[in-house]
């Protein structure tokens, strides 16, 4: 009912956007990232039903502050379990908050890459 962690982050790091076709409903999150490769802000925009949102809520604060790494280790059942559970069939809401933070890292991480190397060619 108060989900936390709502927007969008302007000059985001990285960008994650999962959607699920069967239900319609998307999700997508923004993380800034700090020196020491750690998450220094984490929003996030969903469209989706409650337990998304929810979902989308609790992936935010779990995230925050940790390591990109252990981001990463956040799973599914990790969102579903700290939200004391999820009916059968809204499992896969709670899989959308996991796949969607993850995405955003992978965009960072690869984005960075790129950069890297881009670099190094110039
Ligand atoms: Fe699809 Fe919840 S019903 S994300």
């Amino acid at each position: 009912m108060d989900p936390r962690n709502v927007g969008e982050i302007e000059d985001a790091d990285g960008i994650g956007e999962v959607g699920n076709p069967v239900c319609g409903d998307m999700m997508t999150f923004y993380i800034k990232v700090d020196d020491d490769d750690r998450l220094s802000d984490v929003k996030f925009k969903t469209f989706g039903c409650g337990a998304a949102i929810a979902v989308s809520s609790m992936v935010s604060e779990m995230a925050m502050g940790k390591t990109l790494d252990e981001a990463l280790e956040i799973s599914r059942n990790d969102v579903a379990d700290m939200l004391g559970g999820l009916p059968k069939n809204k499992l896969h809401c709670s899989n959308l908050g996991a796949d969607a933070l993850h995405n955003a890292i992978e965009e960072y991480r690869s984005k960075r890459q790129a950069g890297e190397k881009g670099d190094q060619d110039g």
